[in-house]
């Protein structure tokens, strides 16, 4: 029995033999509580099992946790480094039941895997007992054959085991390890049970009840239990060493830590080596779970974890950054049980790189500052908060950091006063908003960010969690409570729900919590990282504080997630097709399209088109992992990931990547690298298609592309399937054939209708030669007057000349009426008779016969036109008339 890799299995296979299912670790932000700021125990994913909430398809199960204690209710950051036993990230070995075995199974197989499958030494171990727990006691006398003087009896809290102020608790039995009379320590209990002879190693606890508020506890519907061995400290004992960071994973840490300071592990150095593998193990699960260095929640108590231990790099004398160095080291050990930390190592890399690089440019001025203001202190008395705050403030020292810089020389920080100036910063920061023009309905925002802080934003990771009620607004007013049918706005202090932001429109879902359920409808981002959502409440009333079942339409997201991603790959296909001038102008992404708005002097021609759709859909065939860093703005820029110009970026950015450029420039490098905050597919196979439907102008130089993703493109092909099928039957051929009948009937018609042109014209004419014979004469002159169905107005004159021709001498007056029933009328004299008759006389006579106004033309040729086609005959006569008065 050796390596900590070794014992983690031993623990998992020998529940796993004695029917237990062995369950992953669930991640250190908790899904499934509000209030928790990390998971902090194996319990905490199985909460809601023990009390019944929740089924599982089993009823013993084991976990290797991984747990952090910094940050919120438990925090072990002060201590770390300088106990033997303090982590902020710890593993915590547990074995599970939820109404299956209780005490007397616990106990035996505890005590089998201690003694046998650990061979841990009988006398070296002894074990507490709630004082009431008489039942516990017997069971240790009988399984593990414990004398009366070795089963202590513990009445204080320290043996009933609650999780918080509410959820499962019970009495619990914890077992300790004796590290022999060399060691300074009593038994638990006695006046000396600090000292560290006497280390507890496993925690048992008989789960039987439930905290349901501060006064009133029931009992679980059946009892269970859960129990709790921090694998660190096993590990300790079981390699014969007094101290956790003398086991051999710690000890791979502070040999990489060593190795790239070349500072020695012993001496005057060791805790700032113990600082920095346990924090390097805190951030690295940290960031591998999806926290990121922020200023606020999460982010920033992982941000203080960095720091803190980027000062003792510093201390260390580390010339470059050097926790990213030890990130191999760490994989190495711990990869293989944690395959998430080799998934994210790049990230985790790059995070820490970039947080030490921006660190140190204000790390040594601000501990000059601090050598300043302390220098002539000693032990006992304090830095002023004043300097403690400007150190945070400009310096970037979080408080812990300068107490931690300060605590060997045994000097204080004045903690008030650092409240007090942070207090004042905040009153400044209110004035200035409210002064800043903003519209009174929106000032309610800024006031909650102020007094709430950002919310804390879970949907990269996942879509489900739960969250508490921070507060409600309805009408642009604070209230408590948002009733049945009514609708407010919900802010919460986390959420998975996305709040509309670069384009990408906001969740919606449902969120539910004891007798309330309230619908999503939209979900928007305020006051630089308030989220608000618009909720209509559907059943019961939605309270401030209250704990909700945070839910996110997980179908329309997918659509979302996919179309946002989608809108990248088009982005960089037009960048190849169209040139680097393309810059994107605006997009919308929701779940049903994409939109992306892009410079470009001229239409994208449909062979660009086709282009650009093909390059997107081969990233999307390369079933690519989307990757996301967070990095510098300026560093992101100059690596040459895409930004929006005028775009708003704070000082550290998530950086999108997906796909391997096959062609062109790029080939082989990075396909798309974005500066982006939204929601992405894991990998690009999950857009499943993207196809264009619509381009077209929005402004000068500005050009925008419609697409579809996923199921939405493939209807749409679907559909213009159909309907090509539907005209290829019309047809009568093949779909392959149609374009080319079509081709042939457009080419046919064309004929016809030219064809049919100069039959009607014959007819206007009465067919040929036959012409002559209407010819009639009236006052002396011929005249040779027709109506011509279907023919049209411009070719009439044409007929007019022929008809002239035919008569020699005489008037000839044709009028075409067309198919809509209009006319168009067309008098031509002969060049000897323009003296008597004007053409331009005659043709307003008939024109006025059908309706119209005037005409116009020469005296030997006029024409006009009228709107009523059925009074040709009168119009004609009209003509005649004309003539015979002459
Ligand atoms: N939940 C128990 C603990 O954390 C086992 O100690």
């Amino acid at each position: 029995m050796s390596g900590v890799n070794e014992i983690r299995s031993t623990f998992l296979d020998f529940f796993a033999k004695n029917g237990h299912e062995v369950v992953s670790s669930s991640p250190l932000v908790p899904r499934n509580d509000p209030t928790l700021m990390f998971t902090n125990a194996g319990m905490v994913q199985f909460k809601n099992v023990f009390t019944g909430l929740e089924k599982r398809p089993y009823s013993r199960a084991v976990t290797a946790q991984k747990c952090v204690r910094a940050g919120g209710k438990h925090n072990d950051l002060d201590n770390v480094g300088y106990t033997a036993r303090h982590h902020t990230f710890f593993e915590m070995l547990g074995n599970f039941s939820f109404g299956d075995y209780f005490k007397e199974r616990a106990i035996e197989l505890a005590w089998t895997l201690i003694t046998k499958e650990y061979g841990l030494a009988k006398d070296r171990l002894l074990v507490t007992v709630y004082s009431e727990d008489e039942e516990a006691a017997g069971f240790w006398r009988k399984i593990a054959g414990l004398s009366d003087d070795r089963i202590i009896r513990i009445s204080t809290s320290d043996n009933f085991w609650a999780m918080g102020d509410t959820g499962p608790c019970g009495p619990c039995s914890e077992i300790f390890y004796d590290h022999g009379p060399g060691v300074a320590g009593g038994p638990p209990g006695s006046p000396e049970q600090d000292g560290d002879r006497f280390i507890e190693i496993w925690n048992l606890v008989f789960m039987q009840y439930e905290q349901v508020t501060k006064e009133e506890r029931v009992s679980l519907p059946r009892p269970s239990i859960d129990t709790g061995m921090g694998l660190e400290r096993i590990a300790a004992v079981l390699q014969g060493v007094h101290n956790n960071y003398e086991i051999d994973l710690f000890k791979a840490l502070i040999r990489a830590s060593v190795e790239a300071t070349g500072v020695a592990a012993e001496g005057g150095q060791t805790a700032s080596h113990r600082i920095i593998a346990d924090h390097l193990r805190a951030s690295s699960f940290l960031i591998a779970d999806g926290v990121l260095p922020s200023n606020e929640g999460r982010g920033y108590v992982l941000r203080r974890i960095m720091r803190r231990a980027m000062r003792h790099a510093h201390l260390l004398g580390a010339v470059d950054p050097l926790l990213h160095r030890l990130v191999p080291a760490l994989v190495r050990e711990m990869g293989a049980a944690y395959p998430e930390l080799v998934r994210a190592e790049s990230l985790i890399t790059e995070t820490l790189r970039l947080e030490e690089t921006r660190f140190r440019r204000t790390l040594a001025r601000g501990l000059g500052l601090l050598e300043e203001a302390t220098g002539t202190m000693s032990a006992g008395q304090s830095l002023d908060g004043e300097t403690a705050f400007k150190l945070y403030d400009t310096y970037g020292f979080p408080l812990d950091l300068t107490q931690d810089a300060l605590k060997a020389r045994g000097i204080d920080v004045d903690t008030a006063g650092f409240a007090t100036a942070m207090e004042r910063q905040r009153a400044e920061a209110r004035a200035s908003w409210s002064g800043s023009g903003e519209a009174a309905t929106e000032t309610v925002w800024f006031a909650l960010r102020e007094r709430l802080g950002g919310t804390e934003f879970l949907g990269y990771e996942t879509e489900t969690a739960e969250g508490v009620v921070t507060a409600l607004v309805k009408d642009g007013r604070e209230v408590q409570a948002l009733e049945a049918g009514e609708s407010g706005a919900l802010i919460l202090n986390q959420t998975p729900f996305y709040g509309e932001s670069g384009g990408q429109v906001g969740d919606t879902g449902l969120v539910s919590g004891a007798g309330v359920r309230a619908r999503v409808t939209d979900t928007q981002k305020k006051a630089d990282g308030l989220f608000v959502h618009l909720v209509t409440v559907e059943e019961g009333s939605l309270t401030v504080g209250a704990p909700l079942e945070l839910v996110v339409d997980h179908g329309r997201r997918g659509k979302i997630r996919a179309n946002h991603s989608a809108t990248h790959l088009l982005h960089e296909a037009l960048r190849q097709v169209l040139g680097t001038h393309v810059a994107q102008k605006g997009s919308m992404v929701s779940q049903d399209r994409l939109r992306f708005d892009f410079s470009h002097p001229k239409p994208v021609d449909d062979g660009e088109l086709g282009e650009v759709q093909r390059i997107a859909n081969r990233i999307i065939l390369q079933d690519a992992p989307v990757v996301t860093r967070l990095m510098a703005v300026d560093e992101a820029i100059e690596s040459g990931a895409m930004a929006l110009f005028g775009e708003k970026y704070g000082d550290e950015v998530r950086v999108v990547s997906m796909g391997t450029a096959v062609e062109g420039e790029k080939a082989g490098k990075a396909y798309s690298v974005e500066l982006c905050g939204g929601t992405h597919v894991g990998r690009t196979g999950e857009i499943g298609l993207v196809h264009l439907v619509n381009e077209g102008a929005v402004a000068a130089g500005v050009r925008r592309l419609e697409a579809l993703t996923g199921e939405a493109a493939r209807r749409h092909l679907d559909q213009q399937e159909r309907r090509l099928k539907e005209i290829a039957a019309t047809l009568k051929v093949s779909v392959a054939d149609v374009a080319e009948r079509v081709a042939t009937l457009v080419e046919d018609r064309r004929k016809l209708e030219r064809e049919l042109a100069e039959v009607r014209k014959k007819l206007a004419m009465g067919g040929g030669g036959a012409a002559a014979a209407e010819v009639r004469e009236i006052g002396g002159v011929k005249f040779l007057g027709r109506v011509a169905e279907g023919v049209a107005p411009k070719d009439l004159k044409g007929l007019v000349d022929e008809g002239k021709k035919q008569v020699g001498s005489g008037i000839v007056a044709l009028i075409g009426v067309s198919e809509d029933g209009k006319a168009g009328v067309v008098v031509g004299v002969t060049d000897d008779l323009t003296a008597r008759f004007s053409a331009v006389d005659l043709v307003r006579a008939a024109s006025e016969a059908l309706g119209g106004k005037g005409g116009g033309g020469r005296p030997d040729l006029a024409q006009a036109g009228g709107p009523d086609g059925a009074k040709a005959a009168e119009a004609l006569a009209a003509v005649e008339a004309v003539l015979g008065g002459a």
